[in-house]
């Protein structure tokens, strides 16, 4: 069976001591109250705080994410941090290709690729981040869209590496919008990424690829998203930001 997420993506937020405390406040409640075995809890904290806050998990049920990293081990990338750093730091998953750092800073398919490397290199999972923007689905072409971001990213992996790839589709029009995607049109898309992992590496590679999705997941709309057959939780911004209402998430399975 795959693996279900509630992983949190904190983004630019919380001052240390703020973030402390949610990240302990999240950490306990998870521990007393998650407890199907097949849910894991991801926090995708800001990088200053990551070796610090991965000391405060206290629950297997509970690891922590880096929210970016360069592909290089090392060198004269001022400002950049490495994959090996972060898993010095106790960081167990990475979320690349995030739509915000494909539209500020210009992340192609191609480094978004490079960093799934970097990161399967080291043993850490990859969060890969996908979606198309609201002209594109009001163009129709969305589902080509998001299938070629797996193709240019993700189809240079062998069927072993692939499987270790957690997938997040965020349609763009969804995140931070307070508009969701309908679980139909959110199914919609997690079957036809599926069905192209399955064209590639066959159905039951395929079929142990966890897809979650992010935009706009809440407390009261994640039971139904996640009662979808192919989606396997949810890449969640601003409900994170809540520990009562992240660990609800975490308990919608
Ligand atoms: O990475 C998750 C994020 O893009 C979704 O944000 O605030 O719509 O849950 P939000």
């Amino acid at each position: 069976m795959r693996t279900k997420y509630a992983a949190g993506n904190w983004k630019m937020n919380m001052t240390f001591e703020e973030g402390q405390i949610l990240f302990s406040e999240v950490t306990n409640m998870v521990k007393d109250e998650v407890v199907n075995p097949n849910v894991k809890v991801v926090m995708g904290v800001p990088a200053p705080y990551l070796s610090s806050f991965s000391k405060l998990i206290n629950t297997d049920k509970v690891s922590i994410a880096a929210q970016n990293c360069y592909p290089k081990a090392s060198g004269a990338y001022t400002g950049e941090v490495s994959v090996p750093m972060l898993k010095s730091a106790g960081v167990e998953y990475v979320i690349i290709g995030h739509s915000e750092r494909r539209e500020y800073f210009n992340e192609t398919d191609q480094f978004i690729a490079e960093k799934v490397d970097a990161i399967l290199a080291e043993g850490l999972t990859p969060i890969f981040c996908c979606g198309e923007t609201l002209g594109q689905r009001e163009e129709g072409i969305h589902f080509d869209f998001v299938k070629g971001q797996l193709t240019n990213s993700l189809f240079h992996l062998d069927a072993d590496a692939v499987q270790k790839v957690v997938i997040a589709y965020e349609p763009i029009w969804a995140i931070g919008t307070g508009v969701t995607a309908s679980s139909e049109q959110a199914q919609e898309m997690h079957k036809v990424l599926r069905d192209h992992l399955a064209s590639k590496y066959g159905q039951e590679v395929a079929d142990n690829i966890s897809i979650l999705y992010g935009g706009s997941v809440k407390a009261g709309n994640a039971p139904e998203l996640f009662s979808q057959p192919d989606i396997d939780g949810g890449l969640v911004g601003g409900a994170s930001l809540d520990s009562r209402g992240f660990t609800d998430i975490a308990k919608s399975f």
